[in-house]
């Protein structure tokens, strides 16, 4: 019996700006401090994209630029582009769009998904399917936010949670049992309330009046929105390792989003899976939206085996949540 295809991460690449915004800099912008962000956050510094002409396209172009170089291929093998990101360039064209053209993927075609932090959890599920149709031979996700564009810097309760960066992994056809396994996604629009951007699309196009009221910023209530990430991130965790016949022992890696160290911690805890077990680069990166999680896998990549099994899960507005089982190799 021939196996069915999956689509195997066969590459990966990332990229984060150069600029460092540390607690102590946030300390200069509004009344907060290191010992409170760390201890409620996990947070030490994020990195900042500075330049009046650069957008997310361009965290995304170092990123598939490096994975096509590690993979050994042209971008213009390339067949299709996928970008989780709320910071999209422009409304249109796509930031996948831009991208093709700016890394000279010449065959492909693209768009954004915008599903917050679920960005790259939805992204991957998608161009896994579209792996597994047989249509396609090479798919390129990627998850990518210039949070510094939405955030308010005189907001003490969002500013200092936020950071700018890509990450991006190359899918390919493998009959081999590797790669995207299993995929529990999850939506619930109720969860707006709590978080979301008021202004800028068709139900309250920009204006004067949105600009001057802030509008065009991240709202953010932390508190219900914690509530429900710590919940909802170990239970869709604990369901998809139940529905796989797995424990926490059969798990190399959890690879969860990085919106706070403690809702990363209680994940965990759930799953009973020591620290070693988890991905965590929040303290210097902070909370990349879309990007948290391929950019742990970049930054993880050298401490993979082929075989290895990983749980990918986010929590982010909408409420959108989820957790993907990935086994690394190909
Ligand atoms: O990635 C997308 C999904 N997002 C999340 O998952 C974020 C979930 N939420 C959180 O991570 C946390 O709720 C926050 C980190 C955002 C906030 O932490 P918290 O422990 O929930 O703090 P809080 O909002 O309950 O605020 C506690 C106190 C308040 O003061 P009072 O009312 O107790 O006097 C805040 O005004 O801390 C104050 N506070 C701050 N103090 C110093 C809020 N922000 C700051 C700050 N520095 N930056």
């Amino acid at each position: 019996m021939t196996q069915k295809i999956t689509a195997a991460i066969t590459a990966v690449g990332g990229y984060v700006p150069e600029d460092l915004l540390t607690n102590a800099d946030l300390e200069k912008l509004v009344d907060t401090n290191d010992e409170w962000i760390r201890t409620r956050t996990g947070i030490s510094e994020r990195r900042i994209q500075k330049g009046i002409d650069q957008a997310t396209s361009d965290l995304c172009v170092p990123a598939i630029l490096e994975l096509c170089k590690k993979r050994g291929i042209d971008p213009a093998e390339i067949d299709c582009i996928v970008v989780g990101t709320v910071t999209p360039d422009m409304l249109f064209p796509s930031t996948a769009n831009l991208i093709c053209e700016k890394v000279g993927a010449v065959n492909a075609w693209g768009f954004d998904l915008l599903a917050a932090c679920c960005g790259f959890l939805y992204s991957l599920t998608t161009g896994a399917a579209l792996i597994e149709s047989g249509r396609y031979k090479k798919v390129v996700v990627v998850g990518a936010d210039k949070m510094s564009s939405i955030v308010d810097y005189s907001d003490r309760s969002t500013c200092i949670l936020f950071g700018d960066g890509a990450g991006a992994v190359l899918l390919e056809p493998t009959k081999n049992g590797f790669g995207v396994l299993d995929s529990i996604l999850k939506s619930d629009g109720s969860g707006k309330i709590h978080l979301h951007m008021k202004a800028g699309g068709s139900l309250r196009p920009p204006s004067y009046e949105t600009v001057a009221n802030k509008e065009h910023f991240i709202y953010q209530e932390g508190q219900p929105v914690y509530k429900f990430a710590v919940t909802r991130m170990a239970d869709v965790s604990e369901e998809l390792l139940k529905r796989n016949n797995l424990t926490g022992e059969d798990i190399a890696f959890l690879v969860p989003h990085q919106a706070n160290k403690r809702i990363i911690d209680a994940t965990a805890n759930r799953m009973g899976l020591s620290e070693d077990k988890v991905m965590i680069n929040i303290q210097h990166l902070g909370n990349t939206t879309a990007a948290t999680i391929p950019l742990c896998l970049w930054q993880w990549e050298d401490r993979l085996k082929s075989g290895d099994l990983l749980v990918l899960a986010a929590f982010g507005g909408g409420f959108t949540w989820g957790a993907t089982l990935v086994k690394w190799g190909n």
